[in-house]
């Protein structure tokens, strides 16, 4: 069944022209005719070709499942349920996007907490792997989902009031254009002892934690206003142990005879580290 499509999506605009797209049967059209299909899952692909840097960016298929095995254990629930607060506790959220989304986690549970206490928002979700946003779309039919990339957003500027990545690739110029004057960024990090005892099995030296990852974002016109953090421990099965490994950029990192010790681990607890950061427009983008 195809999805619905509110009228909060007339904020897309043409990743060609930047026009704004209106809705055409079952595509996506801009004045000049470049048309966008809605897929079978729900979602629509506004990352053109010329914009792609390889054939299929981003998490594989084989990521995104893992990702989804992982997060579906609940290990990741508490975070989820922090950055709700956070947002929630914001006056305006009445669009909403997450950068970098994945297969949807946070933003499917977003929205089931913004419904469960009355807020009307519209939320969009890109990520510029296919198989994330496909796996997105199937299981959450409230958000829209686009397959797009962080670097050329998709929505009309100035109109969003927050944007949240989570453990992403924040392009803060960009960001700074799509939100309104007085719009949000959100990021969700690791913090210093996030998964330490898997990164100590891994490495033999772990690097020094970057307290301000990025002063990029100054220079974009953002300042930093509020910042939390949540700490708690995890036991992970052997199970869950594959899939966070699979999911993070640390499989790639670690030698065959690591993994092979780390595949013989019955379980293993683990810390969560993970930083909440608020940024502000500053007053000279206003
Ligand atoms: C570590 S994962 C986090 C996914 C999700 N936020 C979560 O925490 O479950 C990073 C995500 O960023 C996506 N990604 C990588 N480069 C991107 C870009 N330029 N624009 C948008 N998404 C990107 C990947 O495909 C992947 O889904």
């Amino acid at each position: 069944m195809k999805k619905t499509v509110s009228e909060s999506a007339q904020l897309l605009i043409c990743p060609l022209d930047q026009c704004q797209l209106r809705l055409n049967g079952n595509s996506w059209q801009c004045e000049h005719k470049h048309q966008y299909d809605i897929a079978r899952q729900g979602y629509v692909n506004l990352l053109p070709v010329q914009h792609k840097r390889s054939k299929s960016p981003g998490d594989t298929k084989e990521m995104v499942q893992a990702r989804r095995n992982f997060l579906a254990t609940g290990a990741y629930q508490a975070i989820s349920e922090q950055l709700n607060q956070i947002i929630i506790d914001h006056k305006q959220t009445n669009t909403i996007l997450d950068a970098g989304c994945g297969e949807g986690y946070y933003l499917n549970r977003l929205n089931q907490k913004l419904t469960e206490n009355q807020r009307i928002a519209h939320c969009f979700g890109l990520d510029i792997a296919k198989f994330a946003i496909q796996a997105a779309a199937k299981s959450d039919k409230k958000s829209h989902y686009l397959v797009a990339s962080n670097r050329s957003v998709p929505i009309a500027d100035s109109s969003l009031d927050i944007i949240y990545c989570a453990f992403g690739f924040p392009v803060f110029e960009e960001f700074t254009k799509k939100l309104k004057p007085d719009g949000k960024l959100i990021l969700v990090e690791s913090g210093e002892q996030h998964l330490i005892e898997l990164r100590k099995l891994i490495y033999p030296n772990l690097k020094p934690y970057r307290q301000n990852p990025y002063p990029e974002a100054a220079e974009s016109g953002f300042s930093w206003t509020e910042e939390s953090s949540i700490q708690y421990k995890v036991t992970l099965d052997k199970t869950a142990l594959a899939n966070l490994l699979l999911m993070t950029p640390h499989i790639h990192k670690a030698s065959a005879e690591k993994k092979q010790q780390l595949a013989e681990l019955e379980q293993l607890e683990l810390s969560v580290d993970v930083n909440f950061r608020v940024l502000n427009k500053d007053a000279q983008n206003l």
